[in-house]
């Protein structure tokens, strides 16, 4: 460890992919910070800079290689200067990226960034002229949480790990080979860290994992179980998980959401991938329409308000016209509030490659467009229902499209702006006054009389 106050060097992390990803930046950074790094401007003025890369389509996947060579000649020009490759890409390609970049000092997969300090400290000694760690190690799951630098603390939110990796087999899904099996953290763990951030001023807690309704402790407690405990720390006023399997998505975790709610807030992902039923079983998704229907029914029973997300894949080898138009029947059956749809991608060592990739990019493309444009409907038409309601909002910071105004989100996850004199992290009453596909507008509410 450095002395205190006196800067090692400075660091920089650029991140593409999933919260996964963005939280296990925030563990780079706080073992960067532990060493004695701080946070520089950009990659010109750091002396490690890291990558944490993303494969779960190509199109992620070669972003890394464009900005492996856009940082190749500040790296000519800073011999002394760490460039680092971390992430899926990192896992899925090893020492595969000293081949198409020899100017890369280091490669560490998604379970090595608790080895960062020791990789540092042998590549600035000189001992090694490179490393690569894409050891799939189970003590990944037990990173000192202390140590996180959390970008959302300031707006009072945080992310908190509580499975790692994934255990099914989706066919067209690279994440099991680049994140590795599921691991799952102690609850003891998990309620400690919540308490820890509870103490500095965090109202916001979403539990994440690639498949985080997965969870079982070595007690055997689950997602439920976990969900219960934690609402009922003091300070906990929000809780989120994501992502959630359809297939163990539980009778007893819907009633924990219910019977813990408001504190688990209104609103669940929970990606479909497609409407048919064939496709599905194509992918291996472990459920049908029918069974994905069932579940929802059961949500909105229990939570009628509840705001619903999903993931949808177009173009999958199978999928035909028909099975499209199941997608699209699904989502007017379903009326989702936020949809993420991506065109598919052939990834490396996945079971959907033996099918080929018929379906031409052409109509992926033209899938995308009819879904997203329907999707757009909806989501207007739900939107709408907000209008001239109070919502709490919890405050991020200061809108990007709408200068002079806040932006945050409502329990729902409904992106709200509104002009008000606050602050990031504070709570605001507002009433809603318009109401567009993608975000809301609201003013102040009057103090209740
Ligand atoms: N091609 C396109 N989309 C994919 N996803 C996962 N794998 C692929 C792929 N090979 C999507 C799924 C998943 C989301 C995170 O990314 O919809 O839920
Ligand atoms: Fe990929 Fe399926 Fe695991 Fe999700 S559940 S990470 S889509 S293999």
């Amino acid at each position: 460890m450095s002395e205190p106050g006196k800067p090692v060097g400075g660091y920089w992390i650029a991140t593409w992919g999933c919260q996964m990803n963005v939280h296990d930046s925030e563990k780079l950074a706080g073992a960067l910070a532990e060493e004695g790094y701080v946070p520089a401007a950009g990659p010109e003025q750091a002396d490690v800079v890291l990558l944490n890369t993303c494969s779960i389509r190509e199109k992620a996947a070669e972003k890394v290689f464009s900005e492996l060579g856009r940082l190749k000649p500040l790296k000519e020009h800073r011999p002394g200067m760490v460039l680092g490759v971390c992430g899926c890409v990192a896992q899925q390609e090893g020492e595969g990226i000293f081949r198409r970049a020899p100017y890369v000092d280091l490669v560490m997969g998604t379970r090595a960034s608790g080895s960062l300090p020791r990789i540092l400290a042998g590549l600035r000694s000189g001992a090694a002229s490179r490393a690569c760690d894409t050891e799939v190690r189970d003590d990944s799951i037990r990173f000192p949480f202390e140590r996180i630098r959390r970008e959302g603390e300031s707006a009072g939110k945080a992310y908190v790990t509580v499975v790692e990796g994934c255990n099914h087999r989706c066919t067209y899904c690279v994440v099991p080979r680049t994140r590795g099996p599921e691991l799952c953290r102690p609850m003891t763990d998990v309620l400690a860290e919540v308490r820890s951030l509870t103490a500095r001023g965090v109202v916001e807690i979403e539990f994440l994992g690639q498949t985080v309704n997965a969870y079982r402790d070595g007690e055997g407690r689950t997602l439920a179980d976990l969900l219960l405990a934690a609402a009922a720390i003091p300070g906990v006023e929000r809780l989120r998980f994501t992502t959630s399997h359809p297939a163990q998505m539980t009778d007893r975790l819907m009633d924990a959401m219910q019977s813990a709610s408001p504190k688990v807030c209104p609103y669940l992902h929970l990606p479909v991938q497609s409407g048919s039923s064939r496709v599905l079983r194509s992918m291996r998704r472990g459920y049908d329409r029918e069974a994905y229907l069932a579940k929802i029914d059961g949500l909105r029973r229990r939570i009628p308000e509840i705001s619903l997300g999903t993931d949808v894949i177009v173009g999958y080898p199978t999928e035909g016209e028909d099975d499209f138009q199941q997608t699209l029947f699904l989502l007017d059956a379903i009326g989702y509030d936020t949809l993420y749809a991506f065109a598919y991608s052939a990834r490396p060592s996945t079971a959907a490659l033996t099918l080929g990739d018929p379906v031409s990019q052409g109509e992926k493309l033209h899938r995308l467009a009819r879904l997203q444009a329907h999707q757009r409907t909806i989501q207007e038409r739900r939107a709408q229902r907000w209008v001239g309601q109070e919502v709490e909002v919890l405050v991020e910071g200061r809108s990007k499209l709408d200068a002079g105004s806040w932006t945050g989100r409502t329990p729902h996850g409904r992106r709200v702006n509104f002009a008000a004199d606050t602050a990031p992290g504070r709570r605001e009453r507002v009433r809603v006054i318009s109401a567009s596909a993608y975000s809301l507008r609201g003013t102040p509410a009057p103090p209740p009389a």
